[in-house]
């Protein structure tokens, strides 16, 4: 299709505007309010974390593992904000002329992932001063954005709508009903949820916008690219839940046999594939895209590819 004939829904960007001008925050009046985390509760409820899978452990060593798990989730989103915030700014550039509305949607739309990536910054700081020395965040925010953003824009916007869906999935279905997590911790994301809202909106008019510039060849190209980033993303996974399980090994009470080591790796790696791939992928809204921008033997190799990480 002509890009100058593809229709832009300016309200639809327009909406997004008032959205993110009434929900907009701050992170220390309205979220930290100096307050710190409290670390007699847990931060990640167990339908995120699935520590409650876990019979091994007993309930101080799973609100242990939840508060590891949840580490690594904040350091997570500052870490996929660095590329989202990237390709968000790249996709303005059509937006330049003309309408301003669009532009101004996405301008807000980096503006906020910048602010959010401060935040998961802030907040990393306090939780290493509440926990034992000896976690580590291993992937590094600049390289695999540089990584990502090789990628066609098809991809990369497929797997950012993916992530902004499962953000508001997860705080909805899981966060917001938990009664008994750390107060601090349950805010961020609650707060981080209300201005995620309009990000999911944008993506899905990106995504289809991005989709209307390609040839059938270049969007099948495009299908393969996403496949290759999703079993990228599964290796940081890995290597991760590896990362945390050690971390969890080193600071609990007791020690753990080689076996029931190897048990929680696989419970955290389960988690962690459900809460960054799987919880994305499944979600309704995604789905319905990806089945309008994908043909059926497209999705066969997307869907085979997801299978092996089960
Ligand atoms: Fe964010
Ligand atoms: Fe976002």
């Amino acid at each position: 299709m002509n890009l100058s004939s593809y229709r832009i829904d300016v309200e639809r960007y327009a909406k997004c505007i008032e959205v993110s001008k009434r929900v907009r925050w701050d992170i220390d009046q309205d979220i930290i309010r100096g307050r710190n985390f409290d670390f007699s509760h847990k931060f990640l409820p167990d339908g995120i974390s699935k520590v409650d899978q876990l019979d091994l452990l007993n309930n101080d060593e799973k609100r242990l593992l939840s508060q590891i798990q949840g580490r690594t989730y904040a350091n997570m989103f500052g870490f996929v904000e660095r590329f989202i915030t990237a390709k968000v700014l790249e996709t303005t550039r059509d937006h330049w002329l003309g309408d301003q509305t669009a532009l101004e949607a996405l301008i807000r739309f980096s503006d906020e992932e910048l602010k959010h990536q401060e935040l998961f910054r802030r907040i990393e700081k306090m939780m290493a001063d509440g926990m034992a020395e000896g976690y580590k965040f291993l992937p590094d925010p600049d390289a695999v954005a540089a990584a990502v953003l090789q990628n066609s824009t098809w991809a990369v916007l497929a797997l950012i709508l993916e992530i902004e869906l499962f953000t508001q999935e997860h705080y909805k279905q899981s966060i917001e009903p938990e009664e008994n997590l750390s107060d601090l911790y349950k805010d961020i994301f609650l707060f981080h949820w209300k201005e995620e809202t309009t990000h999911a909106m944008m993506d899905e008019l990106e995504w289809p916008r991005e989709d209307s510039k390609l040839s059938a060849e270049e969007r099948d190209r495009a299908v393969d690219e996403l496949i290759a980033i999703v079993g990228d993303v599964d290796g940081i996974l890995q290597n991760q839940s590896a990362a945390d399980t050690d971390y969890f090994i080193k600071v609990c009470d007791r020690s753990f046999t080689e076996h029931e080591t190897q048990h929680i790796n696989d419970g955290v790696l389960r988690a962690y594939r459900w809460q960054y791939i799987f919880s994305g992928v499944e979600h309704p809204r995604f789905q319905k895209l990806y089945k309008e921008l994908t043909t059926e033997q497209q999705r066969q190799r997307i869907d085979a590819a997801l299978a092996t990480l089960n």
